[in-house]
């Protein structure tokens, strides 16, 4: 059996491995405090989970338009006159199974063989897999604390050419937390659209920003009515597994985007699209405020420890739920301190080496979805397991560019 050649170029995440590790020191009885993983420790909120399984009773679990329910395109359209008082038609609104299954009809709408797409490193690593299975190049663009790791258009200037076919930002973004500035990204949509070319944004953190209220994050819809934007019921809405997110797609690709929705999906789950409609209401709201102001305390306790145990964060992280820590003082190779970390202490954290090349053996990922007190327990294992190791031979911050 002979499998693609793009498949042997999509790398595994090594978090995944991690994951495997910690069940197996779980299954010998060891605990294990999880910081390795995206997904909001919280429960599907009760009143979403009653109105999926009122439809499921009803029996009609069927097929839906391949664009979605008009109901749900309704509602989120609501949502964006709501929370950035701009108007989307619920015609350019696309439901696709998670974010996951946005980017993968976007990035199949726009990418021929050999089409460029520019990408911040670090970055969501999926992003350059997905760009390999339409046979595009992923063109990764080292991005650092300068521009609170997103990327600007000095740094694309310095990588466009005539292969562009466009570029993925993502904001708040995984794995720093970092927000774009809101003339930064209308400089990069000025730019892109001068060139002829699409900027995806990936805005499945929206919400989750630890401002005095969410959704202050700017949307690319709010400059451009080019963009494709791709959001998520996964992080905000709290429901990874429902496998449910939308796109809002310019005009001029609505219709191929019908095409090529129909055909690799033909609709996204319908019991979850029912409860995504569910979610929208004021008590459920409140309940999603209640898990941000918990989410904003943990991101804090967790920089706080971090920082006086000796691990360097470069950009405090705004958004989401990750703290990207530099490990260097530490450990010359961040893959293998993690193992290391794993091993002795049972502490499970993802790599650098899963969202980029660049430096990335400087840095971890820490996720905060669970409760201070569990932050607080992995805080002081970390801090003794530190203690125990010499420090490293500093690597020169300025080989950082
Ligand atoms: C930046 C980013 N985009 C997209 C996704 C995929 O989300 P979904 O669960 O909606 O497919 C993730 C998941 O972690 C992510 O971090």
């Amino acid at each position: 059996m002979r499998i693609a050649e793009r498949i042997r170029e999509i790398s595994p995440f090594f978090v995944m491995k991690i994951l495997a590790e910690a069940k197996a020191l779980e299954r010998q009885g060891r605990r294990v405090i999880h910081m390795e993983i995206g997904e909001p420790d919280f429960p599907t909120p009760q009143l979403v989970v009653e109105a999926a399984l009122a439809f499921i009773r009803a029996g009609e679990v069927k097929y839906t338009p391949s664009a979605g329910l008009p109901e749900l395109r309704e509602a989120i359209a609501a949502h964006y006159e709501r929370h950035y008082g701009i108007q989307v038609p619920a015609e350019r609104i696309f439901i696709t199974p998670g974010a996951s299954g946005g980017l993968l009809l976007s990035l199949g709408l726009l990418l021929d063989k050999g089409g460029q797409i520019a990408l911040a490193d670090p970055g969501y690593p999926c992003y350059s897999n997905f760009v390999r299975v339409f046979d595009g190049i992923p063109c990764l663009v080292p991005v650092n604390e300068t521009t609170a790791f997103n990327l600007d258009v000095d740094l694309l200037r310095n990588v466009w050419n005539d292969r562009m076919t466009g570029i993925v930002i993502a904001s708040p973004a995984n794995p720093t937390g970092a927000i774009m500035d809101p003339q930064v990204l209308k400089g990069l949509l000025d730019y892109v659209h001068k060139h002829a070319g699409y900027v995806i944004s990936d805005e499945v953190y929206h919400g989750l920003e630890y401002g005095e209220c969410g959704f202050h994050a700017p949307t690319a819809l709010k400059f451009s009515s080019r963009a494709l934007v791709i959001n998520s019921f996964s992080k905000y809405f709290g429901m990874t597994g429902w496998r449910l997110g939308w796109v809002v797609m310019p005009e001029e690709l609505i219709e191929g985007a019908e095409r090529l929705a129909q055909n690799i999906f033909i609709s996204a789950p319908t019991h979850s699209q029912v409860a995504a409609l569910a979610s929208f209401s004021e008590e459920n709201l409140c309940e999603l405020e209640r898990r941000r102001l918990l989410f904003r305390e943990r991101r804090d306790f967790l920089c706080q420890g971090l920082e006086k145990i000796g691990f360097s964060i470069r950009a405090k992280p705004e958004g989401a739920f990750y703290v990207f820590a530099d490990c260097s003082r530490f450990s010359r190779n961040s893959s293998e301190f993690v193992m290391d970390l794993l091993a002795e202490t049972g502490i499970a954290v993802a790599p650098g080496l899963d969202f980029g090349i660049h430096h990335s053996e400087r840095y971890l990922r820490f996720s905060y979805t669970l409760p201070v007190a569990e932050l607080a327990e992995g805080l002081e294992r970390i801090e003794a397991f530190v203690q125990r190791r010499a420090p490293a031979v500093p690597l020169k911050l300025e080989k950082l560019c």
